[in-house]
């Protein structure tokens, strides 16, 4: 199987470069089946989101849209990773937050309980003991030399625990739990997938086939760059555009975008294809290519691109942005959703921990 493919209308295969060429055409066709055309039961979809406190154009364009657009093809689960944010996260008051404001999120987004199984990861915690499992069939080297841990003990010197090093493992765990073999995700999780695959060979080789090798899911934007024009949008490196954010909040991060830097006076041509505006401008109307030729001929500025690009998105998410306001004012409604979800899935996490304690002969 490829390590990644594209599903549906729209939505593209990621490329392998990063940067600005990350932004692809019009989707390629579909190559997986969808269940209407097999007889067999619908494949499962699963991802998970750290609960990081805000959401970002990055998070939506990169891999929130696929969550939504998986609901209807497939049996679509998504998860609210805070056994994860535990490995960067100390505050207990910021974890409870910041999972509630995620929750709220991908429901405002888009996520459909009728559609999907929504919960929190700790809410199931059958995960730990998979985890422990793959943690016996996983070389140290392997997690060693994953991107993201070499990362964080640049980025986290003082705090390099333990679980920043298992992190991948757990991630395996996560997915194939419910044996699902589609994972909506953006670039950057390229590494923690190729491993999940890798753990999963491990134990289907020493134990016998057991689960599925997930396979990565990708948008059209599987890296959206920040407003630095130059590196990966993140909380962490503070350069995101909040979608369900203030307006105006959104306005001073749209207006603060590096644009085409060799464009100095506003009569020189721009370039639209290495500014980051230009390229963002394609996920919010379908005039973009006339805008970037109003740019190639420098009949329009980058100022007057920004403002657009900002109202653009502004109106594009109001109607989750309200959404957003009413689920955080009356919890229940979310706090429920989390719960059936977690309900919903006992019966499949406890019925692949009975098939692997049994072929690992603990019982
Ligand atoms: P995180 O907030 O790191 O848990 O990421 C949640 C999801 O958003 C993951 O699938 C990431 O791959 C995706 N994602 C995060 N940042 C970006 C970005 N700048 N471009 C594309 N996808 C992203
Ligand atoms: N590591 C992912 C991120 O930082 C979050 C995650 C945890 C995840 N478990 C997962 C993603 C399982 C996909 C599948 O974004």
């Amino acid at each position: 199987m490829p390590a990644a493919v594209s599903v549906g209308e729209g939505l593209a295969r990621g490329p392998e470069g990063v940067g600005r060429q990350a932004y692809r055409g019009r989707g390629v066709s579909p190559r997986l089946h969808s269940p209407a055309m097999t007889d067999q039961a619908p494949l499962r979809a699963f991802s998970g989101i750290q609960p990081s406190g805000i959401v970002h154009l990055g998070n939506d364009l990169g891999a929130i849209r696929n969550y939504v657009a998986l609901q209807d093809r497939y049996q679509a689960i998504y998860c609210i990773v805070d056994l994860h944010a535990l490995t960067s996260t100390h505050d207990p008051d910021a974890m409870r937050q910041r999972t509630r404001e995620m929750a709220a999120s991908l429901l405002a987004l888009g996520l459909d309980p009728a559609r999907c199984t929504l919960f929190v990861q700790s809410w199931r915690a059958e995960v730990t003991e998979l985890m422990w499992y793959f943690t016996t069939v996983t070389p140290v080297s392997w997690v060693e030399r994953t991107p993201t841990y070499k990362e964080k003990r640049e980025s986290q010197p003082d705090d390099i625990n333990h679980g920043l090093l298992t992190y991948p493992i757990l991630q395996a765990a996560d997915i194939v739990l419910y044996k699902a073999s589609l994972v909506p995700v953006g670039k950057d999780q390229a590494a923690h997938l190729e491993l999940s695959r890798e753990i999963v060979r491990a134990f289907n080789y020493r134990y016998g086939d057991t689960f599925p090798e997930p396979q990565a899911v990708h948008t059209e934007a599987p890296m959206v760059l920040g407003t630095d024009g130059v590196r990966k949008m993140s909380k962490s490196v503070g350069n995101t555009i909040e979608i369900l954010a203030e307006p105006d909040l959104i306005r001073r991060q749209v207006m603060s975008m590096v644009t085409d830097t060799q464009r100095i006076k506003r009569t020189d041509p721009g370039r639209p294809e290495v500014c980051n505006v230009c390229q963002l401008q394609r996920f919010f109307g379908p005039d973009f290519e006339e805008l970037w030729e109003g740019e190639r001929t420098a009949r329009t500025g980058c100022v007057d691109m920004k403002k657009l690009l900002a109202e653009r998105i502004v109106r594009h998410y109001a109607p989750a942005r309200e959404r957003y306001r009413e689920l955080m004012a009356d919890y229940r409604l979310v706090e429920g959703v989390l719960e059936e979800g977690a309900a919903r899935l006992r019966p499949i996490a406890e019925a692949t921990l009975d098939e692997v304690r049994t072929k690992i002969g603990l019982r």
